[in-house]
This record gives C-alpha cells, structure tokens and sequence, in this order.
C-alpha cells in the first residue's frame, strides 16, 4: 500500500465494509469511511483504534456521480489522494423471470453495477495523476453462471467482473490494478435471520474476507489484476 495516501471504503457501515475498515485500521491504514447513513459511521469510528486517520463521508449515493466525486474531492483534499478503493457496497434480490423482473433488473443493475462504475470513473483520475491505486469491488458466484431466480443479481454482478477487467485492461501502465472477489455466503446477522436453519460453519466470515482484501491491496498483490477471485473456502 502507498502509505502516504488514503483508502477508500463505501458501505462502511455493512457487514463487510466494517470489517475491512477494523481490519486496514488495524494495519496502520488512512481511511476514508463512505457511508449513507451518518449514524453507521459514528458507531464504527467509536470502535477504531484512537491513532487510526480516519474521515467519515455521509450520504454519499453511489449511483450519482456528482456525489462520489465530491467524496472523492475531500478525500484527496484531505489526504492528498487516494491509493485503494475498496467499494462494498451492493444488494441483493430474488425473483423468477416474470412481470416484477423489469424493475427488480433495474434496482439490481442500480445498485451493483451502476454504483461500482459510478466510483470507479470518480477515483481513476486521482490515482492516474499519482501511478498508483488499487480498486477492489465485491461481486458474486452467480456472476459467473446464474441459478434459479438469480438474473437480474446474476447480470448485475456479472457486470461488476467485466467492469473490473474493463479497469484493468485501461489502467495498466498507470500501474492502478483492479480485481473483484466473489464470496460465497457471508455470515451476517441479515443472513442467519433469512435462513435460521441453514448450515453456517461452511459461511464466510467478513473478517477473512477483509483479510484477502487486504492482500490485494498490499504491494505483494501488485501484479494480480483482472481477476475475479472466490472467497469460498473454509478457514
Ligand atoms: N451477504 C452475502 O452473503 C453476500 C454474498 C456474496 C456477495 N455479497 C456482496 O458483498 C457486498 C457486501 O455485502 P454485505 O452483506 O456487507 O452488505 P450490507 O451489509 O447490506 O452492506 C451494503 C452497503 O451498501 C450500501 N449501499 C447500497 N446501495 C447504496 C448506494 N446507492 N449508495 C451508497 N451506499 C449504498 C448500504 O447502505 P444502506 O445501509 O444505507 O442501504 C450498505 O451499507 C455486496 O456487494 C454484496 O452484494 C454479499
């Protein structure tokens, strides 16, 4: 990581973009906390170490460029760029394909692969201007191949991972790489009250998925770019 510079993480304030700020501020990292809602951010930043470098950016919509450029604007203003973009934001719906699939294509299209573009075009100037980033955005399995009632999440992540390669293929010589991971069932609060009797040992913590994201954001993952990466395994 370029030390100098400051890491971005929308959907701070979400299972797993919580973890990724605990587990960066952990390391030292300077951190940029996006997040819609204000009081997310307040109970996050009371939880990080007292010396963490932090700025916390509320209401910033990531479907609306103007708003995630302006976020990006007080992030350099305060940290003088920006060297990683973690974007975790995203939803998540189910529907078979029948009347209600239009608008459910839309909300999905919306919050997957709009919102990941949005950032992305909003942070790729600075770190052009610096030779340096790292973008890391969050997709799915069934981006790859969709089951049952799956196609407007499935086309939505499957965006993100071609958006992903998109980046890197156009970044390269600014040595900015861009990668996705795809985890399998996260383990979260939402997820274990959706499914009470599913089997949870085989779930994916946040914490190791913050782990792997920190990897990729460190110098030793410098060469790993375009890849969608599965977080599926067992700790
Ligand atoms: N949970 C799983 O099992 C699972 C599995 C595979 C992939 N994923 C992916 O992993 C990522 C993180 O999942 P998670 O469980 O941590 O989700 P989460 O807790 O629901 O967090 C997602 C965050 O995204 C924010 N958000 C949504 N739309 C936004 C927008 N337009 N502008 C700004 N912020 C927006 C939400 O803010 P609000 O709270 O204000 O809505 C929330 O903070 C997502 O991309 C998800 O699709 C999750």
């Amino acid at each position: 990581m370029n030390e100098q510079k400051a890491v971005i993480v929308t959907g701070a304030g979400g299972n797993l973009g919580s973890a990724v700020v605990r587990e960066l501020a952990a390391g030292g990292a300077k951190l940029v906390c996006m997040n819609r809602s204000s009081q997310e951010l307040e109970a996050l930043a009371g939880e990080l170490p007292a010396s963490t470098e932090f700025l916390s950016i509320a209401g910033t919509d990531l479907t609306d460029y103007g708003s995630c450029a302006a976020a990006v604007a007080r992030a350099d203003k305060r940290f003088g760029g920006v060297s990683a973009l973690i974007n975790t934001v995203g939803g998540f719906q189910m529907g078979a394909v029948g009347p209600d699939a239009p608008s459910q294509w839309d909300t999905m299209m919306s919050a997957n692969a709009r919102t990941a573009l949005t950032i992305s075009a909003a942070v790729l100037p600075t770190m052009k201007a610096a030779g340096y980033g790292r973008i890391i955005h969050v997709a799915a399995a069934p981006g790859l191949k969709a089951g049952a009632n799956q196609a407007a999440y499935a086309a939505s992540k499957a965006a993100v991972i071609r958006l992903t390669e998109a980046i890197a293929a156009e970044n390269r010589e600014h040595r900015i790489t861009a990668n996705c991971i795809l985890p399998g069932t996260i383990d979260t609060p939402e997820n274990r009250a959706a499914m009470p009797n599913a089997k949870t040992d085989g779930w994916v913590s946040p914490q190791s998925i913050a782990r792997l994201i920190a990897f990729l954001i460190s110098p030793a993952a410098a060469v790993v770019t375009g890849a969608a990466i599965p977080a599926t395994g067992r700790e």
